[in-house]
């Protein structure tokens, strides 16, 4: 099963925020974690001065998680168990930064959760996030050749080979997440797609 990457890691063979620093300063800035998971980015948070750490994730145990991990962090914490489709009560107009790490690609609903984001921002906020390319799932390396095995056109829910237990993940393409970002009221600055492999990784991931 893979293991979570959180800040300043962006994920499974994707860059760190040590060489991308799409965040920059973000002392005294309140943030809201979209999935936040166990926690561990909200306390990369914490380390850089954060003035408030949110968060929401649909899944009980890890909102546990991050609770006992954050519990003595020092800065005032929000954590929400609760879709991302849905709000559970979040401030509108509020957040300097909202982020998502790994997260965004489960969402049943790609449209309602980024017109929520764009809710909880101030005017000028900023939304960065991180998720596999959709290229991942549709290419295989079979002998050195890399071939599709499914449409890259083809949007939808898939079963997610790499956790090793079904999981069932959202396919849309680079242009659908570019247009419902934009069709939700964001100005989209930078798109990035490098990838950063360890040897580690290159072994894991070599039929890709
Ligand atoms: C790979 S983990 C993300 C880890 C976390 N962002 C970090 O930086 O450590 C994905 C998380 O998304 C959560 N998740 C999946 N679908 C969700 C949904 N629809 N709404 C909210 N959280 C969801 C899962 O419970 C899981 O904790």
């Amino acid at each position: 099963m893979e293991e979570p990457h959180p800040l300043p890691e962006y994920g499974p063979i994707a860059p760190l925020e040590d060489n991308l620093n799409l965040f920059g300063d973000i002392a005294n800035l309140k943030v809201l974690d979209i999935g936040c998971g166990s926690g561990h980015s909200l306390q990369y948070m914490n380390q850089r001065n954060a003035a408030e750490l949110w968060g929401l994730d649909l899944s009980e145990k890890q909102v546990n998680a991050a609770k006992l991990l954050l519990e003595n962090c020092g800065s005032p914490v929000q954590l929400f168990e609760s879709p991302m489709e849905e709000n559970p009560g979040l401030p509108h107009n509020y957040f300097d930064i909202v982020y998502s790490i790994y997260a965004l690609g489960w969402t049943t609903d790609l449209n309602k959760t980024l017109s929520n984001i764009n809710k909880y921002l101030k005017l000028g906020g900023i939304f960065i996030f991180s998720w596999e390319h959709p290229l991942h799932s549709r290419v295989s390396n079979k002998d050195g050749v890399l071939a599709f095995n499914k449409s890259y056109h083809e949007e939808g829910p898939y079963d997610h080979e790499v956790w090793g237990t079904p999981a069932i993940m959202q396919q849309f393409r680079i242009s659908t997440y570019i247009n419902a970002l934009v069709n939700n009221g964001f100005m989209v600055e930078k798109v990035i797609e490098d990838v950063y492999c360890s040897e580690e990784d290159m072994q894991r991931h070599e039929n890709r």
